[in-house]
């Protein structure tokens, strides 16, 4: 297919006039359609359902070394549980603590204490600083933007390469600002684009010199384990290559089974050194007297071990993998060669990022809004929900059936093509 920008100003309109055609035929099919959040489907959901019976009023209610899971105790996670998620994520049971069922929420608790109370080795609290500030890889995740924004956080944007985050930038900035305190990360697969931090990147986190002496690397490994495909990408293990430099402190990772299991009702789990965790569970031991523990217990039972996880994550995989063919599949045919679009092509996780053409990805949205089609609002992927070129655009395939992904796709590339040749005329 031609650029086209390379085409004329009449073959332009005569394709803007067709494509508005097309687009009032979407609008009269009523489509009621989501793309905009990254949720597991019913079927995938359904391969969890053994969770309920694993544990019921017959089973045995101790864990291995004895607890009752019925009552209270064990403020950072049973033993069992531990052990299965510290050997998963390559980790000691020191090191790794697991508390209720969102890693968001367990990131969010993380900032919010160091506000109060800073992180081990922190010369004072981060709330008694005029400002601290986070940077923050772009686009990345809304969710870790708004809580930097709502503890008054200021947020630096550093670019994102298809190698991880522009490192010149965040070796530079970390080294000569100690009011910097953090960098949210999603180093596997990345939300939205899928990507994973290369070695020499992760060896670049390893070996970072920030000024501030309590600076924290947020690593959030929410698609640790969401590979599509057997011959899927390899995330080098930051946390072994920062006890080589003598850095493990500056990591806190998290995960979750979210997406392993039930969003909402996993288990979260948060890992750093032991003398980083021993700070928080002084804390974590004042705000709880212990987790949900017989959810805990059932995750153990029913996932049994590590091989298992990943045969169970295989499951995942061979549901989502049509899905996110389904959309990279449409891009390719209908945007292929235009010129207009650049996207990304995960083998894993739960996002395709896509780029248009510079101030066009705020149009597409509403364009697909009014045809029926729900997408990450524009901007969404950027600090403070401001996107400066509007021209990113965060695709979730996984909730919708293939048939709806289809229709949904179709309509998507259509509105790019709408928006591009609008922008291209203007500026002719
Ligand atoms: C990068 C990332 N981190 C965290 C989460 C939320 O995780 P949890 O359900 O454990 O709170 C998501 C959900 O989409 C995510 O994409």
């Amino acid at each position: 297919m031609a650029s086209y920008q390379d085409l004329s100003t009449p073959q332009l309109q005569s394709m803007l006039s067709d494509l508005r055609a097309q687009y009032a035929e979407f609008q009269k099919k009523g489509l009621k359609l989501d793309m905009s959040r990254g949720k597991p489907a019913a079927d995938q959901l359904d391969l969890s359902m053994p969770l309920f019976d694993v544990l019921n009023s017959s089973s045995d209610m101790n864990t291995s070394d004895g607890f009752d899971i019925r009552n209270y105790g064990v403020v950072d996670g049973v033993m069992d549980a531990k052990r299965l998620f510290g050997e998963l994520m390559g980790v000691s049971t020191e090191e790794i603590i697991l508390l209720g069922s969102s890693s968001l929420a367990l990131m969010y608790d993380v900032v919010v204490r160091a506000m109060v109370h800073g992180v081990l080795g922190s010369p004072k609290a981060w709330g008694k600083y005029d400002k601290i500030k986070f940077l923050c890889p772009v686009p990345g995740y809304d969710r870790h933007f708004a809580i930097s924004e709502s503890l008054g956080i200021e947020m630096i944007p550093v670019e994102m390469t298809e190698t991880g985050p522009d490192m010149d930038a965040v070796e530079k900035l970390v080294s000569e600002d100690e009011t910097i305190k953090g960098i949210w990360c999603i180093p596997k697969y990345s939300n939205p684009q899928g990507i994973t931090y290369s070695d020499e990147t992760v060896r670049r986190f390893a070996n970072l010199n920030p000024a501030a002496p309590d600076f924290r690397i947020f690593w959030d490994n929410a698609y640790c384990i969401h590979d599509l495909y057997d011959e899927h990408d390899e995330l080098l293990d930051l946390f072994a290559e920062l006890k080589k430099t003598g850095r493990a402190n500056m990591l806190f990772m998290f995960a979750s089974t979210s997406k392993v299991t039930f969003p909402g009702s996993g288990v979260a789990m948060m890992i750093a050194t032991k003398e980083n965790l021993d700070f928080v569970r002084k804390d974590i031991s004042i705000q709880t007297i212990g987790p949900d523990k017989t959810n805990q217990i059932r995750h153990v039972r029913f996932l049994k071990d590590v091989d298992s996880i990943y045969e169970h994550m295989k499951k995942h995989a061979a549901l989502l993998r049509p899905k996110f063919e389904t959309v990279l599949e449409a891009l390719d045919k209908n945007l292929g060669g235009t010129g207009i679009a650049t996207w990304t092509k995960p083998r894993g996780g739960y996002f395709v990022a896509l780029k248009t053409m510079e101030g066009c990805a705020k149009r597409v949205i509403s364009l697909c809004k009014e045809a029926g089609v729900v997408m990450t609002a524009a901007g969404a992927t950027h600090p403070y929900g401001i996107d400066p070129k509007d021209e990113d655009i965060r695709i979730a395939p996984t909730y919708p059936v293939i048939g709806e992904l289809k229709l949904a796709g179709e309509l998507f590339c259509l509105c790019v093509k709408l928006a591009s040749i609008e922008k291209i005329l203007q500026t002719r």
